[in-house]
């Protein structure tokens, strides 16, 4: 980040720790991250990219350093940073019995805002149904979640987090479970998310085919960065080749 940029992720020196775990994953890891930014993160498995993204969203322990996001504090204030943070997991699965249709599961993206017991709003179903027709998945809405297939619970996810119009928008591998059409789809609601200001923090390893942005490369190896660098989209994949080989 240029100094003087507004940062809507300030992370600096943080260390992390699994409950249980003896060692931190993440270690003395710095990262600013500010409006509009289309950020991708690559490493090896086992990098601590899952783990880089729980940090920002306050879902695992940050046992030293400094964490602001949105500007709130994450280690005193997970819960809130939570509602303004949209956050696609990896490898998730709906029990085929989940009681909820794909139309409540993205209006539950709306829940944050207005409170559990609320009754969603005019502006709330306006934001649901427009999740929906961006996802592209108007014909599954009554379905029930848990009887769809893995790529279809997959963009019931996006559009449940596009629908809680998050200040910044996390996703880890979201494309692994979508075919190519749908890949080719979600690249350009990306870029439209990209394009609105919000920041988006993608953990990828499908380098081909990001939407047409100015990227971000992070990459990350045993638990730090080990490559920050600007590129087009189309030159990810060798950059990645390249910071991996050399890192
Ligand atoms: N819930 C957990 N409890 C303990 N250790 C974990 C947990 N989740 C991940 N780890 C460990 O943290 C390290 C980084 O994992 P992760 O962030 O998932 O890597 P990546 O997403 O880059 O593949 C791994 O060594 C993994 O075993
Ligand atoms: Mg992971």
């Amino acid at each position: 980040m240029r100094d003087g940029d507004l940062s809507v992720i300030e992370l600096k020196g943080i260390y992390t720790a699994y409950e249980g775990g003896d060692k931190p994953v993440i270690k003395d890891l710095s990262l600013s991250v500010g409006q509009g930014e289309f950020v991708v993160i690559g490493g090896p498995n086992g990098a601590g990219k899952t783990t880089l993204l729980e940090s920002i969203n306050g879902l695992v322990r940050i046992t030293h350093g400094y964490a602001m996001v949105c500007g709130l504090d994450v280690r005193r204030s997970g819960n809130d940073v939570r509602k303004k943070v949209g956050y696609v997991i990896q490898n998730f699965y709906f029990d085929p019995f989940t009681p909820f249709t794909v139309g409540q599961v993205v209006m539950m993206g709306r829940y944050g805002r207005l409170g559990f017991f609320n009754r969603p709003s005019e502006a709330d179903h306006r934001a649901a149904d427009k999740a929906i027709r961006m996802a592209g998945i108007e014909d599954l809405v009554s379905k029930p979640i848990g009887t769809l297939s893995g790529g279809q619970q997959q963009k019931a996810m996006i559009a449940h987090n596009i629908a809680k119009e998050p200040d910044i928008m996390l996703l880890d591998e979201p494309f692994s479970n979508l075919d190519f059409r749908a890949r080719e789809y979600f690249q350009g609601v990306l870029k439209d998310i990209v394009k609105k200001g919000t920041p988006v923090v993608m953990v990828s390893h499908a380098f081909d085919g990001l939407p047409d942005v100015k990227v971000r490369l992070v990459i990350m190896s045993e638990g730090r960065i080990s490559a920050d660098m600007v590129c087009n989209s189309g030159d990810v994949e060798g950059a990645v080749r390249r910071a991996c080989v050399v890192g």
